[in-house]
């Protein structure tokens, strides 16, 4: 379908209106920008033609190009400039009553058959569609920060929402070069929604001792292949703003535990430690630069004693071939001897449990997570018990760092950090799914182009396996009697069945 909009109007000029007007023309369309401050459209026609300016340079647009955008670019300085246009875009303050009024007032200025799009990222499209005389007309279009840049936009349809003026909104963000994808009219949308286990889940990590920001961000970058860990990724877009949508996102739940927001969060932001724009966050940061205290020394041990694995470790042939190939000692008996190091790599269980379930001596017994296989991360992490002897514990850790690998130990928490995270990220992805939000495709397409993760989270289950995700939830449910870990159907029947949790139901 053509979208057909020749002439769109920017309402808001601000860092996303901006954005928004310059994928427009770059679109082709004519576009005439309007902001309530005074100066404040020209400033942004300013900036958008410096941004052309820098394209030129770098040899993406001819001058030729740079001068036919900046003709389609137009500022008026009154709502009533804009009557005509085929589409407005607003992208004011973020509130319900401001937005409602400014499509209201648009309505009478703009032909019946215009379209209304809002760029919230947090009010309901339906809410908003109430507001007017013709609901049918009005959908989100949800752009990310910065917007030539973040290739993905939600289109959503509000209750009321024609399903033509979506695939119209569709086929504009494909002219401008993105990728749609459509989200029903929940909290988030799909983005903004998934993207809530990450953080959430590494904050609940560090609120229970387990281990250090810096730990954390080294384990999952290592392990399973982020481009930033949840503590430098909460840094960059500063606590601030990430917080405030943690907390929408619950309320508008009705406090489903799933997305508890952190009390460590509340009390950062309560404190101006927000992130790298103050200076300071999770990291200290010295001309933009994180401080980052270095990893912990290898203990060098004289003897490593020897290595009896548990049966029911998960990837045990692996493990026995990993630790060959380290040159380990390994115990082919029943039950450990006393000397031995006891290994267990459990799936949810924390190793405590292992422990005293398998009736290991505690003291001896390390537990390794083995999700993700060795051959594929760059890191191994280890967790003690309480009761796990020191000498136990590098002796472990040296082995394991034979070969060069670097060895992150954390205590004892049911699921480790990787298993955790992802198994949480899965989950949230598929309860998305369940509740008809997006499609499979869309949610996978929303998360890698607006998150940026190395994999789409139905995708990153179908790596590792949802049986093996399903088993880290069920188990980590027993550890911590907490309701955010109950696995969400979508991935308990497909995972039961083995099915690509990608799989849609005829
Ligand atoms: P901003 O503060 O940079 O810009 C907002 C602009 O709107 C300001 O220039 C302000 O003068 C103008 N404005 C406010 N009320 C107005 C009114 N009634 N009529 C005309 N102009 C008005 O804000 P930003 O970050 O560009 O956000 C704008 C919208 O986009 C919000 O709804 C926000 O939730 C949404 N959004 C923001 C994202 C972000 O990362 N900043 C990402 C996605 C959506």
């Amino acid at each position: 379908m053509e979208h057909n909009f020749l002439t769109v109007a920017v309402i808001g000029t601000g860092a996303m209106g901006r954005g928004i007007a310059q994928m427009a023309a770059q679109a082709g369309c004519q576009v005439r920008l309007f902001d309530q401050q005074a100066g404040a459209a020209d400033a942004a026609r300013q900036y958008i033609q410096g941004q052309w300016e820098r394209l030129r340079d770098k040899g993406k647009l001819d001058s030729a190009q740079v001068e036919g955008l900046s003709g389609k670019l137009q500022g008026v300085d009154a709502l009533e400039g804009l009557a005509g246009c085929d589409i407005a875009i607003e992208a004011i303050v973020e509130r319900l009553d401001a937005k409602r009024q400014l499509f209201a007032t648009l309505e009478t200025l703009l032909a019946p058959d215009a379209v209304l799009a809002s760029n919230t990222s947090s009010l309901s499209i339906t809410a908003l569609g109430a507001g007017v005389q013709r609901p049918e007309r009005l959908a989100g279009l949800h752009f990310f920060n910065p917007v030539p840049l973040m290739k993905v936009v939600e289109v959503i349809p509000g209750l009321r929402t024609n399903p033509q003026v979506c695939q119209r909104l569709a086929a504009l963000v494909r002219a401008m070069g993105h990728t749609p994808v459509q989200a029903h009219d929940t909290p988030g949308f799909i983005v903004n929604h998934a993207g809530r286990a990450y953080n959430t889940e590494a904050l609940r990590i560090v609120s229970e001792g387990i281990a250090d920001f810096a730990t954390i961000d080294r384990i999952l970058r290592d392990q399973v292949g982020f481009r930033l860990g949840p503590f430098e990724l909460m840094d960059l877009t500063g606590l601030d703003v990430s917080h405030p949508v943690m907390e929408s996102i619950y309320h508008q739940y009705y406090e489903e535990p799933r997305y508890r927001p952190s009390a460590i969060a509340a009390q950062r932001v309560a404190g101006g430690i927000v992130g790298r724009k103050t200076g300071t966050g999770f990291y200290r940061y010295t001309n933009n630069q994180a401080e980052v205290s270095p990893e912990p020394a290898t203990p060098r041990v004289a003897e490593i004693p020897p290595v009896w694995v548990s049966p029911r470790a998960a990837r045990r042939a692996e493990l026995l071939q990993l630790l060959k190939d380290l040159g380990a000692r390994i115990e082919t008996g029943a039950s450990p001897s006393p000397q031995a190091l006891t290994l267990v790599a459990p799936l949810g269980f924390d190793v405590t449990t292992v422990a005293v379930v398998d009736r290991h001596d505690p003291a001896r017994t390390v537990g390794i997570d083995l999700l993700v296989e060795d051959a594929a991360t760059r890191r191994r992490v280890l967790a003690t018990n309480p009761a796990t002897r020191l000498d136990m514990r590098d002796a472990a850790h040296a082995l394991f760092a034979r070969d060069g690998k670097p060895v992150s130990v954390i205590r004892d928490s049911g699921g480790f950090v990787t298993q955790r995270v992802v198994a949480s990220i899965v989950n949230l992805a598929s309860d998305i799914c369940q509740q008809g939000i997006c499609t499979p495709a869309d949610l996978e397409t929303a998360v890698t182009l607006g998150l940026g993760y190395p994999l789409g989270p139905l995708a990153m289950g179908d790596r590792w396996g949802g049986a093996s995700i399903l088993e880290v939830l069920f188990n980590m449910q027993t550890v911590y009697g907490d309701p955010r870990y109950r696995p969400s159907p979508w991935l308990r029947r497909r995972a039961a069945i083995g099915l690509s949790l990608k799989h849609e139901e005829a």
